[in-house]
């Protein structure tokens, strides 16, 4: 094994790390008003569902030198976004709006989507998306030194709007999502098709991660693999 010591890493470097390990990470395609309401868009990797109750996402912009990417002057300023979910077919779109590209751009129409007022915050939705989920912002905490600190942004979902083919109720069909990931970069990856997860142990009833409230915990597996 090869050991790094942050300490002596270079930014390019430290980068490739955090970006090669932590894989696959799903992409919050980020969409919000400009001050002139022009419509941004643009994908976000470093980004996450973080609570549930309410529910959180967060995202998180790098300042190369200070400067402040689009999508986080227009929360800052607006206070809310949209996360959109990229799926197979809008992977080029996704690309084409990752474009530095100025302010007075709309990103929906360089890549010929549709920017959809839905109703709950004041930011566009991308009509084509599966799902899109409209955030209040509630938090920012920047983190870092320069010259690249990053901004991270956490947004409230106040509205969940999902594609009826994607829905079993409220439960989401993964397959029919077909969600991209990004792994090392480039390029960005799909989950393998068919691919089925081995059976988990159940999580306690009442956990936070049950999503189901009863007061009474079951037993969950405490067999633990041995190591060779
Ligand atoms: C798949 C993908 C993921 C990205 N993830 C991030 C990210 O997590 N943070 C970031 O600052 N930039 C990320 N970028 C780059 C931004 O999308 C790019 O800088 C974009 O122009 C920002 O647009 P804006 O100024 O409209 O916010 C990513 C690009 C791609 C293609």
């Amino acid at each position: 094994m090869t050991t790094f010591e942050v300490a002596d890493l270079d930014l390019t470097d430290a980068y490739k790390l955090m970006t090669g390990l932590i894989v696959p990470r799903p992409i919050g395609w980020i969409g919000s008003y400009g001050p002139d309401g022009v419509a941004n868009l643009a994908p976000y990797s470093f980004f996450q569902a973080v609570a549930t109750n309410p529910p959180v996402v967060l995202f998180s912009t790098g300042m190369a030198d200070g400067a402040v990417k689009d999508s986080l002057a227009n929360c800052r300023a607006s206070g809310v976004f949209t996360a959109n979910l990229v799926d197979h077919e809008l992977s080029v779109a996704m690309n084409q709006t990752s474009a530095e590209v100025e302010p007075t751009v709309d990103e929906f129409g360089l890549a010929g989507l549709t920017a959809k007022r839905f109703g709950s915050v004041d930011a566009p939705g991308v009509a084509e998306a599966k799902a899109v989920l409209e955030c209040r912002v509630v938090n920012e905490v920047v983190l870092g030194v320069e010259p690249l600190r990053h901004a991270v942004t956490f947004g409230e979902v106040v509205a969940f709007h999902v594609a009826d083919e994607v829905l079993d109720g409220t439960r989401i069909d993964a397959a029919e999502l077909d969600a991209l990931g990004r792994l090392s970069t480039p390029p960005s990856s799909m989950p393998s098709a068919g691919w089925q997860a081995p059976a988990m142990p159940q999580p306690a009833i009442g956990s936070p991660w049950s999503g189901r409230g009863s007061a009474s915990p079951q037993p969950i597996s405490t067999e633990v693999p041995s190591r060779r």
